[in-house]
């Protein structure tokens, strides 16, 4: 997967996608990132990305000219404008405006901001499922509503508060979908059964010793009898789930025999 990011700070970008499983999935070539400077596309001399807004207000807005230029060099559009602004009819899945671009690209282009839609692994899911993303990270008061309205295909926010800027909030996107494109976690580091992959929390672990500081292992898990040992797993993840996020269990996808536990534990 190939992943461009725009941004007023690309320095931000450099720690996090250079440690650990990002790194690994860069040096073999199953991921790239490439973080690109907002300000490089400013067309004005003094290269600059935002300006007062129009009727006052606080803050500043981000002008529209150096991220309509970026989005159309990195993916190699015609400069867009109403004139040849053809929407698609059908909205592609995961798509939040029928932008201008979409009718030139199916790379979706996502402006993060605490107004879009709210990042789940689900969402994860689905941008993983991608050969290609963009990233727009806002920052100040915002950005010209002519960008979300004809350029970005997609507005994520990573939850209901507000950070400085967009670019956190797209390094937690990325390192959560970036995980789930094949080849990227190891066998031993599979996703199939952590919290929120089916809808519920994950059971809780345990490691050796087997008794630390008087804190046993449940025996079931010392038993080396696999079934009780995976309804105990079962068991473990509904319960917790169960207390601690009960609104989950609406939407989780369980078996039958998962349902009967869940009915066994909402009779206590
Ligand atoms: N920019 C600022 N706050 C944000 C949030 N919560 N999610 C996405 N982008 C943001």
């Amino acid at each position: 997967m190939r992943i461009d990011i725009l941004t007023l700070f690309p320095a931000m970008f450099a720690g996090p996608f250079s440690e650990s499983i990002i790194k690994r999935a860069t040096e073999k070539g199953i991921l790239e990132i490439i973080v690109h400077q907002i300000r490089d596309y400013a067309p004005d001399k003094h290269h600059i990305t935002d300006d007062y807004p129009y009727g006052g207000g606080a803050g500043m807005v981000m002008k529209p000219e150096p991220l309509f230029s970026a989005v159309e060099s990195i993916l190699g559009l015609p400069p867009l404008s109403r004139d040849n602004c053809v929407l698609p009819e059908a909205m592609q899945e995961g798509m939040t405006s029928p932008s201008c671009v979409s009718a030139y690209t199916t790379v979706p282009v996502i402006l993060m901001t605490p107004q879009g839609r709210q990042f789940d692994q689900h969402v994860a899911h689905e941008l993983a499922a991608h050969d290609r993303l963009l990233f727009i990270c806002g920052h100040y008061e915002g950005v010209d509503e002519r960008v979300r309205e004809h350029l970005v295909t997609d507005e994520v926010s990573i939850g209901d508060y507000v950070l400085t800027g967009g670019e956190l909030p797209a390094m937690v996107v990325i390192d959560a979908l970036a995980r789930l494109i094949p080849g990227v976690l190891g066998a031993e580091e599979a996703t199939h059964e952590e919290s929120h992959t089916r809808g519920t929390l994950e059971y809780p672990q345990y490691t050796r010793p087997a008794n630390f500081r008087g804190w046993a292992v449940p025996p079931v898990l010392l038993s080396g009898h696999h079934g009780e040992v995976e309804r105990f797993h079962q068991t473990e993840s509904l319960r917790r789930t169960l207390r601690r996020r009960p609104e989950l269990l609406r939407r989780a996808e369980l078996t039958k025999e998962e349902e009967k536990i869940l009915r066994k534990l909402l009779k206590g």
